[in-house]
């Protein structure tokens, strides 16, 4: 039995979808089945949230892998980003190693360091360091930016498009190597399939081209098929702008300065592709998967 974390999310069901393909027994612990769509009946189901490690352990029954890949880049009512990301991590992966799981795969992600400038770097260090320490054969997937069309973020992107002009916050000169949720999909399957003997591995994931916020956004104007003078937004504008929204519009504020801050950020692999190649998984270039109009 695996159990995987965060199925509804744009890895997870990517994923999802190939190990139900597989025929893979899977559990998901999950705050609302409905999210999973039809393929929660070819599932079993715990009912469980991050803040909430009781429901970690009734979920972890039987189980010999977690793919732990629930995380949250925003506050919610219930728990902080740093406890979202970093004490549930902690308490997931002690929990697992309670029930006598055999492997623990979780989703850092590119640049993660206990000084990093984001909250959301800094909590996925902590749950890195608690994925190492922990006595059970774990796999720490490092990504740099994970997109597929659809996805809240090019969809964001995409409603953005209607403005007269492409509002881009900063100078939009963070760099990343942006690697599709289904080529991320792919890596994960292959590194389940490997029985190797690595007791500890982290293998960072990135597409194969190294492109600026700016250049992301211009990839996906193309893509679009609308051009649109950038309107790069001083920092801490967007900073000030988007603490006011989320103190008037809470949870359901279209965006977050934490969210923003990510796009500041370059999250790059010294290596490349080379992290995913390893594992057989070619990616492919973003222009490529959102095609041009
Ligand atoms: N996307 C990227 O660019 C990127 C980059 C680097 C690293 N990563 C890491 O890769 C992993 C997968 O990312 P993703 O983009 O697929 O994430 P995502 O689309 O944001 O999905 C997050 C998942 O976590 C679940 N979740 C959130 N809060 C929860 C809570 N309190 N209790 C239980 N479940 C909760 C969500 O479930 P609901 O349906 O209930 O909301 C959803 O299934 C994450 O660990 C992420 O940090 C992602």
């Amino acid at each position: 039995m695996l159990l995987l974390t965060g199925a509804t999310g744009l890895v997870g069901s990517t994923l999802l979808r190939r190990l139900v393909a597989e025929g893979t027994q899977v559990r998901c612990l999950v705050r609302d089945p409905r999210r999973l769509g039809p393929l929660r009946v070819r599932v079993q189901i715990a009912l469980g949230d991050l803040t909430d490690p009781p429901s970690f352990r009734n979920a972890l029954r039987g189980v010999e892998t977690v793919v732990h890949l629930a995380a949250a880049i925003r506050d919610q009512r219930r728990g902080s980003i740093e406890e979202l990301n970093g004490i549930a991590t902690w308490r997931m992966v002690e929990a697992a190693e309670r029930r006598g799981v055999e492997r623990f795969v979780f989703f850092s992600a590119l640049g993660a360091s206990p000084h990093h400038r984001t909250r959301l770097l800094r909590a996925k260090a902590l749950a890195e360091e608690a994925v190492r320490e922990a006595g059970l054969r774990s796999t720490v997937f490092a990504p740099s930016i994970i997109y597929a069309p659809g996805d809240p973020w090019l969809t964001l992107l995409e409603r953005l498009a209607l403005l007269p002009a492409m509002p881009v916050s900063g100078r939009g000169r963070a760099v990343f190597q942006p690697i599709w949720a289904e080529d991320v999909a792919d890596a994960v399957i292959a590194s389940l399939r490997d029985g190797g003997a690595i007791t500890h591995e982290r293998v960072e994931l990135a597409g194969p081209e190294t492109l600026s916020h700016t250049e992301i956004v211009r990839t996906v104007l193309r893509s679009l098929g609308r051009r649109r003078a950038l309107l790069h937004v001083p920092t801490p504008l967007v900073s000030r702008g988007l603490r006011m929204l989320e103190r008037l519009a809470g949870p359901s504020a279209f965006a977050t300065w934490d969210e923003a801050e990510l796009m500041e950020v370059s999250m790059v692999s010294a290596r490349g592709a080379a992290g995913a190649e390893t594992l057989g998984v070619t990616p492919q270039r973003m222009a490529a998967v959102l095609g041009t109009r």
